[in-house]
């Protein structure tokens, strides 16, 4: 995983339970990586797990919640650090079905050898629509809370219902999502 998802992490730990708890969780790891996580720079899946699995303990909390939060905190600082990817929407529909086809094929070519998911669309109208999800790395409630920030960002709710369900042998997650203003 690009080391701008672990200094989300970091930041997203020191902003809401501060930096002695960061030092705290990271202290009890034993990461792969010894030096500090760089931006574009590529870092294995296990030091993140490791970090996250660590603060759900330290916290109290569990692996779904703390995805779900983390995943929400992280769309505002994607969008704070790629500013362009946002400007000219107002709604979170035509945002997200931007996600597969423009913004993480540019973050293709910005950051090297990344390890995208894939994103599939069904557009159910004005206010309503499917994103379905693919990732060998399965992390549901993170693109569950990542939504959430979006709708957020556009001053929109939603209501949404994910399905995890297998086809041709992989397995998928659908969001069905309905807007409202
Ligand atoms: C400004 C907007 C965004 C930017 C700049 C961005 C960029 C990135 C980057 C750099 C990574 C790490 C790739 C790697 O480690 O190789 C990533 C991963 C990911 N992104 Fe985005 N992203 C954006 C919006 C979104 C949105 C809106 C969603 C979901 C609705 C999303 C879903 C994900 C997921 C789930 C991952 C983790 C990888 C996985 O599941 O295998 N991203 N993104």
């Amino acid at each position: 995983m690009k080391g701008i998802i672990f200094n989300i992490a970091e930041n997203y730990i020191i902003e809401k339970h501060g930096y002695e708890t960061l030092k705290e969780i990271v202290t009890a790891c034993s990461l792969e990586t010894k030096e500090p996580f760089v931006g574009p720079n590529t870092y294995p899946d296990a030091d993140l797990l490791e970090i996250v699995g660590k603060a759900v303990e330290i916290l109290k909390t569990d692996l779904g919640s703390f995805l779900k939060s983390f995943g929400h905190y992280s769309f505002r600082q994607l969008s704070d650090r790629h500013p362009n990817f946002v400007e000219g929407y107002t709604h979170p529909k035509d945002f997200l079905l931007t996600v597969e086809g423009v913004i993480h094929m540019e973050v293709r070519k910005l950051y090297d050898e990344s390890k995208l998911p894939t994103f599939q669309y069904q557009d159910l109208g004005e206010n309503e629509m499917i994103v379905t999800y693919f990732s060998e790395r399965k992390l549901y409630p993170f693109v569950d809370g990542l939504i959430d920030g979006v709708v957020d960002y556009f001053g929109y709710k939603a209501e949404k219902k994910s399905t995890i369900y297998e086809k041709d042998g992989v397995e998928l997650c659908d969001f069905h999502i309905k807007f409202s203003a």
